[in-house]
């Protein structure tokens, strides 16, 4: 428990001070993504940008030592670049998140849907926010992002035995997905 919350308040001052991406690391991904997947990436708030540009460095450096095609690589930085994209929907900032998080962590799960949908805009966003991977994994399809990228959007926050994708790929994600 002590962990989890020293968690939660790095990752809130983490959220706080996120620097924007520099020119040079927007340069790296002009030159690697496609129009749709630029275009979604601009729409996220700089606190993610920063996140899901670190996780994706990660992984490009690890890939590079693999023994994969190109598509394949791709595939995987591409979704770790773009595993969080589907909270661009609720449009929380860092407060919102900390309380949507304890509000879906704390109470029973029955309890928080029933409520969320009871109190309007703020309950819509609620569930949104929860449901940012599947949302996530849409917004990807639309853009016509690799497979793997729309299924680990899917999927990164389910135990490793309810991944589609391999074990493998997935615990790779996994290790640079501080979250
Ligand atoms: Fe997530
Ligand atoms: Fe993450």
């Amino acid at each position: 428990m002590i962990s989890h919350v020293t968690h939660l308040v790095s990752r809130f001052f983490g959220s706080i001070f996120a620097k924007p991406l520099t020119a040079k690391e927007q340069q790296v991904l002009n030159s690697e993504l496609t129009s749709p997947l630029l275009e979604l990436f601009d729409r996220l708030s700089v606190a993610d940008q920063r996140h899901l540009y670190n996780v994706s460095r990660g992984i490009s450096a690890e890939v590079q030592s693999m023994d994969l095609d190109s598509s394949e690589a791709y595939g995987l930085v591409v979704a770790g670049l773009f595993h969080d994209c589907g909270k661009v929907v609720s449009d929380f900032g860092t407060i919102m998140r900390v309380i949507a998080t304890l509000y879906w962590g704390l109470l029973p799960k029955k309890l928080a849907s029933m409520l969320s949908k009871s109190v309007g805009g703020l309950g819509v966003r609620m569930q949104q926010y929860r449901d940012h991977p599947r949302i996530g994994s849409e917004l990807l399809i639309e853009a016509d992002a690799p497979q793997i990228a729309a299924t680990w959007a899917k999927e990164h926050h389910k135990p490793a035995d309810a991944w589609t994708i391999e074990t493998k790929y997935g615990e790779l994600l996994k290790r640079y997905d501080d979250d």
